[in-house]
């Protein structure tokens, strides 16, 4: 199946990928080995994100360190793990947090009015079920999520890296999710989306090849029920964008 489960016709949206890549090596110097799939953005933390750095940070915000982390621990209960990859502002976070609320959800970001946003969202829909880490996600896989940890994984609209000399920055590549489906339990699941059509198809292709992995759906899923609608999605489907959802689950 090709066609993307709501409209026709992607466009992706405009995101930083005319920024000047993160760490870019001089000229003549071979390029560093950790291309990093994100380029820090300026961005305006405003009074009441601010606010809510302050008064919930303590109690929601992670410390990033090269050690396993005890979720239990940090969400004060036991409960299914779910790691997001990269919540932007934090719209779609905080809804699917509240329609599960028996599941704990661990959510990385680098870009702080995002954090602040979310941190926001926590304190107005009080929700308890969210811990946050503004650091790198795949440092965070690497030395804090041990094989076998995470119950799911969300990436929704990660950055398109649109243009082809960039495409290397994209997330959703054979060595992230080979380490995806390492800290996955078996029956576990990756759920993605994106509103870029090229980014789509490669999503299927290197989920479809990863051998410890293996399709919900005949190519494409419908999108399931708790990812809501956002502000940003409806906007693109008004201009008639198309958006494809691919869920994958660990194999026994
Ligand atoms: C295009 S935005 C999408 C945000 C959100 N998921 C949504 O649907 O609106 C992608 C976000 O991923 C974040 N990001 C990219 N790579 C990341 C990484 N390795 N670790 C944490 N966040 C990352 C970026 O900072 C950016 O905010």
């Amino acid at each position: 199946m090709t066609e993307p489960h709501s409209s026709p016709a992607a466009n992706g949206p405009a995101t930083s990928d005319d920024a000047q890549p993160e760490g870019s090596a001089p000229t003549g110097v071979a390029y560093p080995k950790t291309i990093k799939s994100f380029v820090r953005r300026a961005g305006r933390t405003t009074t009441g994100q601010a606010k809510a750095f302050s008064e919930l940070g303590p109690r929601f915000l992670l410390s990033y360190a090269p050690a396993p982390l005890d979720a239990n621990a940090a969400f004060g209960r036991a409960a299914p793990l779910i790691l997001e990859i990269g919540f932007g502002m934090g719209e779609a976070t905080a809804h699917i947090a509240r329609v599960r609320p028996d599941d704990n959800f661990l959510c990385c970001e680098v870009h702080e009015p995002g954090v602040g946003a979310l941190l926001k969202r926590i304190g107005e829909q009080d929700i308890t079920n969210i811990r946050i880490l503004q650091h790198d996600a795949v440092e965070v896989l690497d030395h804090m999520l041990p094989p076998g940890s995470l119950d799911g994984v969300h990436i929704f609209f990660p950055d398109p890296w649109h243009k082809k000399k960039h495409n290397k920055r994209r997330l959703i590549q054979p060595p992230l999710v080979a380490k995806l489906a390492a800290r996955l339990k078996p029956g576990g699941y990756i759920h993605c989306a994106t509103d870029w059509q090229p980014y789509a198809e490669q999503m299927l292709e290197v989920l479809s090849a990863e051998a410890l992995l293996s399709n919900t759906a005949e190519g494409y899923a419908p999108q399931p029920d708790y990812r809501p609608l956002t502000k940003f999605e409806n906007r693109g489907l008004r201009l008639g964008h198309g958006v494809w959802d691919v869920v994958f689950v660990r194999r026994n």
